[in-house]
């Protein structure tokens, strides 16, 4: 590779080479696509959590339009059973929960297929449903793995009892995290043509998704295809945070309907309040932690607990506990998970899926033993913090949590804090502020990814990988970082992603987008260069992979954090506002500071929501997620949004990869939660380990009734 003091792009501020035509309207996404003489599709969803669908009268709806079909579980293509039961769409009658697919209304215009849809009489006959997760939940189990299959579910090192006996102070505290959903600006869409070219099946899918071959890998044998009958194309993604990473219904349905009319697109984009359903979403969590310390603050024993939803007919373990493996030393420690089976839609990613909801737990815990012990929280982080990985016993390739945490306390001002709660009154309002930590893993699984250089005419280079930008600027610094491996201008380099023809590479999940994917554009250009030179002909070129570095299996991999927030809470009311958010981390070498930025506070602004707004709330009646819309779901919005900060340390790790980018699309939301919490309490004295946070928490009499006489500033 050439050497770093070549690099005259990577690192520097680039403005998103896509702008443009986002904001003027011109970049395509899925939706927008043009395809001749679409067909739109409306899909027909069960009104019962479990059950059988026992009729399907469409006499009416098929009345409304000579443009309408009505796709039934009677006339859809038939799927192989092996199939996976989230993608078995309209292969028999049962229904698992409550909004999934039963059916589709096709016709010439989205209108006339709502009101198709709409005029379908469907008969049920119901079977008693449970949708309430619970701790002593009767079908509670163990899983083996959990996130990917990669981590196993229970780790445990020592004696977490014995931990707890010698302790000078143990705690042992519950916590409860909400299901969360996805409202990416962009709902799930998917354009499918289904063709049959010479007695041939072809599918051409335009899709919102975080990898076009991740798409065509799974999907394609779901429906009877090789890879190759199968192209998705993605070149613009209007965000996803996790719910586009893997095939979910809604593919299915559109395929289906495809090909029950070959040669006609059909277009299919969720609606707002389809996307509550059938997409991944984040389970709720109710998690016990347990821990224990000497007063000097060692910590003794790390006990963490999670107890997640699954549904009934498939599994998703989200990794709650994991991060509690490695971000404090502890003699003994113990994380598990268990799993309650539910009539409910599979859950799946959601930006940080485990560490976000895990750390609202652990660092909430941890600033309760700061309290206990009469420690400040960052000097308790501090005294505990490891020499090498607590979990694998190895070195970590960098951790620079300490340097965060210090750094960021400097810049908030925390020398001033007087640690007394329910302390500083000012206008009607009392104030507190909070910290946490942040850590966020690289990822067990890190298949390689492929790229291709080309030459083309003057002096110009096409770059060509299945990589995916979901806005995050992923094609910018893609190019930028092609450019400097080249040697050549930013304006002479044009890098193509977004498509299951181009060299496979890997999803932008997990944040090890930039990560795998600059390593296979370093292999390219560097292979590129030692076999064409400098002065290569038009047309030449080179495809390369490269996969994860052999440092991989010596060191432990992760990015840090430090989180702080300042909240105030109306002393009347119980209102809570954040009224500023920092975040200090330690993510390696920063590509694109703009680029970077943007992650790192879109991810702690995602924090934020999920500390203050975000509920789903399952109306257990129906079975049903009922504040389904954005004027019942609250996301943070602009007037939600204070004073926010990111700022990072910036040094390459040099065991991570060529570069040194350890990947910041997650690590920006790990600990939000917490910080805000612990700013909570430092504020009123009142603990809350429930997410969301709302005004009910400190609506008590004491909120009214014990203002000190002088009030602080
Ligand atoms: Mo994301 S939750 O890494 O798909």
């Amino acid at each position: 590779m050439t050497t770093t003091a070549d690099l005259r792009f990577v690192g520097r501020s680039i403005e998103r080479l896509d702008g443009p035509a986002k904001v003027t309207g011109t970049a395509p996404y899925a939706y927008e696509q043009p395809v001749s003489d679409p067909l739109y599709l409306y899909p027909l969803r069960s009104t019962i959590a479990r059950g059988r669908v026992t009729c399907l009268d469409t006499a009416d709806a098929s009345a409304v339009h000579e443009s309408v079909r009505i796709l039934t579980p009677h006339n859809a293509h038939r799927l192989p059973d092996w199939a996976p039961a989230d993608l078995r769409v309209l292969q028999d009658d049962s229904v698992a929960y409550h909004g999934q697919f039963v059916g589709a209304a096709i016709a010439s215009t989205p209108e006339v297929a709502r009101h198709a849809a709409e005029l379908v009489r469907i008969s049920y006959q119901p079977t008693a449903h449970d949708t309430q997760l619970r701790v002593d939940h009767p079908d509670r189990y163990a899983p083996e793995k959990v996130l990917d299959g990669s981590l196993v579910a229970d780790v445990s090192h020592g004696d977490l009892d014995a931990g707890l006996i010698v302790a000078d102070v143990a705690l042992d505290l519950t916590y409860r995290t909400s299901g969360e959903h996805h409202v990416a600006m962009e709902p799930n869409t998917t354009v499918a043509i289904w063709n049959v070219i010479e007695g041939t099946d072809h599918l051409t899918l335009y899709d919102s998704n975080q990898g076009a071959w991740v798409i065509q890998a799974f999907l394609a044998p779901v429906l009877g295809l090789d890879a190759s009958q199968l192209e998705v194309i993605s070149p613009f993604v209007g965000g996803s945070f996790g719910s586009k990473t893997f095939p979910r219904p809604l593919h299915v349905l559109v395929a289906l309907a495809a090909r029950s009319v070959p040669g006609r697109p059909v277009k299919f984009a969720l609606s707002r309040q389809h996307t509550f359903v059938g997409t991944a979403y984040r389970t709720p969590t109710i998690q016990r932690v347990r821990l224990g310390a000497r007063w000097d603050g060692t910590l003794t024993a790390i006990g963490h607990d999670a107890v997640e939803q699954t549904a009934r007919y498939g599994e998703f373990a989200e990794p709650t506990a994991v991060s509690s493996r490695m971000l404090y030393a502890a003699p003994a420690r113990s994380t598990t998970h268990r799993l309650v089976p539910l009539d409910v839609c599979i859950p799946g990613f959601m930006r940080a899926p485990g560490e976000a909801p895990g750390s609202f737990a652990l660092e909430s815990a941890m600033d309760e033993l700061a309290v206990e012990l009469g420690i400040d929280p960052i000097e308790l982080r501090i005294r505990n913090e490891p020499a090498t990985d607590p979990d694998s016993g190895r070195p970590f390739s960098s951790r620079e949590l300490v340097w965060c945490l210090r750094e960021g306390a400097t810049r908030f001002g925390w020398p001033e804090r007087d640690p007394t709660p329910r302390h500083r009154l000012k206008d009607g309002w009392w104030i507190g502020t909070g910290v946490a930590s942040a850590s966020y893993p690289r990822q067990q699984h890190f298949p390689p990814s492929s790229a291709t250089v080309r030459a083309l005419t003057n002096d110009r280079y096409r770059v060509e990988l299945a990589a995916s930008d979901l806005g995050t600027g992923a094609l910018t610094i893609l190019t930028q970082i092609a450019a400097d491996l080249l040697g050549v201008e930013l304006g002479s380099v044009e890098v193509v992603i977004g498509s299951s023809s181009l060299p496979r590479a890997l999803a932008a999940a997990g944040s090890m987008g930039t990560a795998s994917w600059s390593e296979a554009i370093i292999a390219a250009t560097d292979t590129f260069r030692a076999t064409h030179g400098c002065t290569p002909v038009v047309g030449a070129h080179v495809t390369a992979t490269a996969g994860p570095s052999a440092d991989e299996k010596d060191f432990a991999m992760h990015a840090f954090g430090a989180q702080f927030a300042e909240v105030a809470v109306h002393a009347d009311t119980g209102e809570i506002r954040t009224r500023r958010l920092l975040g200090v981390f330690d993510a390696g070498r920063v590509i694109n500071p703009r680029t970077a930025r943007s992650q790192l506070v879109g991810g702690m602004i995602m924090g934020l929501s999920m500390a203050l707004h975000e509920h789903s709330v399952m109306d257990h009646r129906y079975g049903q997620v009922i504040n389904h819309d954005l004027a019942s779901y609250h996301v943070a919005a602009h007037a939600d949004i204070p004073e926010i900060d990111a700022v990072w340390l910036g040094t390459p790790d040099p065991h991570y990869n060529t570069l040194g980018a350890k990947g910041i699309a997650e690590i920006g939301i790990v600990g939000v939660a917490a910080a805000i919490a612990n700013a909570a309490y430092h504020a009123t004295g009142v603990r809350v380990r429930s997410l969301p946070i709302t005004l009910d928490n400190f609506f008590t009499a004491a909120s009214v009734d014990d203002r000190p006489e002088v009030v602080a500033s």
